[in-house]
């Protein structure tokens, strides 16, 4: 199968030129000038559109167990949410439950992802529970699993935590064996104690989940984890970065010539903590860190720019509404996340790119080939380029639309964007080579996203 997208101006993380792509079987055959038509099966006019690598969101949960319930969005409905966005790949995060093995953990995922994903996918393996067995279990998933990243929780005790000690024990294992760690960098033991104060006080609303993660929790524990990656030597990613404060812990590592890897979220550079002074209402943005304030947006957009901040995700984590009114009296048990995996291609365009906020190949970087490159799958992903796998996207720059609930295609009752005016659409998505959406709708069946093997971190810096 030949499919020829002419007359495109093609955006990479490097430059943006006019040429058209050819695309056979499921890799880039041929990028140049005046690609002959003859022999091809469908010839796509890409004129005054761009075509962009498929975007990587490397921090989604899909049908994750977590705070009584599961995230709403499956493999079928995430990835296909994604593919509508523009978004060919995702990586999902594996939970081993306290007291059990990562093999356990990650042949539950299996029986979640195989045959139902639609899109491309990876795993973060979530260690909870560090010991000698675990440390051998590492060796295993990086060598024989392909998985080389290896999430952690500062926060979320007697769940999720580990605490400093277990944190060195797993730095210096991945760092023998190649891989990378990954955190959810907020003090838990702070925070707890904050949620603990604020019921004992009879305050239950979703303002207090904020007010209980202030910005001191993730500037302080962003800190001590890039102390403890220095000590080990061992690369490090921090997730959903929101705030000033951990931003500078980040910055002053590289005083000492350490780079710390940093995702921040669409959520963080789009929306602040006004949201949290609407009543229950607010549980549609009741996540963890909490949004913060106009003063960080400021900040994490500088990071992206400064090249501190690499990637933008979305921590997609969706919960219905009668998910969400579980901590309809007491915010502590409000499921934590939102929907989002969908529109992160095209808000980041439409407030970053169409805003002159960042340029085009920052876009494509923070989208698509950062995360290839942190996550070591590159240039399998997360470019185009002769050779490469054809996740390719057309994006229409000037076609303004609404996000909404009724539009969507997560399966979330709620937008946390509802009304909001985007510029930019992804028009039409391969896969692989395989067209994935056109004219709105998904071509592809469940089972046709393929897991991806990954290598060790192609971006120390
Ligand atoms: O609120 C969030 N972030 N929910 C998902 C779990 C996590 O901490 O990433
Ligand atoms: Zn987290
Ligand atoms: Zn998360």
């Amino acid at each position: 199968m030949k499919t020829l997208i002419k007359n495109g101006t093609l955006a990479t993380a490097e430059a943006s030129f006019g040429a058209d792509l050819l695309i056979e079987d499921d890799k880039i055959a041929a990028i140049g000038h005046n690609l002959s038509t003859e022999g091809i099966d469908e010839v796509l006019d890409a004129t005054n559109k761009l075509v962009i690598p498929g975007g990587i969101d490397p921090h989604v949960h899909l049908d994750m167990p977590f705070m009584g319930t599961f995230s709403s969005d499956d493999y079928t409905t995430g990835t296909r949410a994604a593919m509508h966005g523009g978004t060919t790949m995702v990586i999902d995060f594996i939970l081993q439950k306290q007291g059990d093995t990562l093999r356990n953990a990650l042949t539950t995922w299996q029986a979640k992802s195989k045959d139902k994903a639609i899109g491309d996918y990876s795993y973060h393996m979530a260690v909870t529970d560090f010991n000698d067995q675990v440390a051998e279990e590492v060796k295993e998933m990086i060598q024989k699993e392909g998985i080389t990243s290896f999430k952690t929780f500062m926060a979320y005790k007697g769940a999720l935590m580990i605490d400093d000690g277990q944190m060195v024990g797993l730095m210096k294992v991945v760092k023998e064996h190649g891989g990378l760690v990954t955190v959810h960098a907020t003090n838990g033991d702070m925070i707890d104690a904050l949620v603990a104060k604020f019921l004992q006080d009879g305050k239950t609303s979703p303002l207090y989940h904020y007010l209980s993660q202030p910005e001191v929790t993730e500037a302080e524990a962003s800190a001590r984890f890039s102390d403890l990656l220095h000590y080990t030597g061992c690369p490090g990613y921090i997730v959903h970065m929101t705030c000033e404060g951990a931003l500078n812990a980040v910055r002053r590592a590289t005083l000492r010539n350490q780079r710390v890897m940093v995702e921040t979220c669409i959520q963080y550079l789009m929306l602040d903590a006004s949201l949290y002074d609407k009543g229950f209402e607010s549980a549609k943005w009741v996540m963890s860190p909490p949004l913060r304030e106009k003063k960080d947006q400021t900040a994490l957009w500088a990071g992206l720019n400064q090249g501190l901040i690499q990637v933008v995700g979305t921590d997609h984590c969706p919960f219905m509404w009668n998910q969400k009114e579980l901590g309809k009296d007491d915010f502590s048990k409000i499921p934590n996340g939102h929907p989002a995996i969908e529109h992160r291609v095209e808000l980041l365009f439409s407030e970053g790119v169409a805003k002159n906020k960042i340029t085009l190949s920052k876009f494509v970087e923070a989208t698509s080939t950062r995360a290839a490159q942190i996550f070591g799958m590159y240039p399998q992903k997360g470019t185009l380029a002769v050779g490469t796998d054809a996740d390719v996207v057309i994006f229409n720059p000037t076609t303004k639309h609404k996000i909404s609930a009724k539009t969507h295609h997560m399966h979330c009752d709620y937008s946390a964007y509802e009304g909001v005016e985007v510029t930019g659409k992804t028009e039409t998505v391969f896969l692989r080579g395989q067209k994935a959406i056109h004219n709105n709708e998904c071509l592809l069946k469940p089972g046709t996203g393929k897991f991806i093997k990954r290598g060790p971190t192609q971006f120390l810096g």
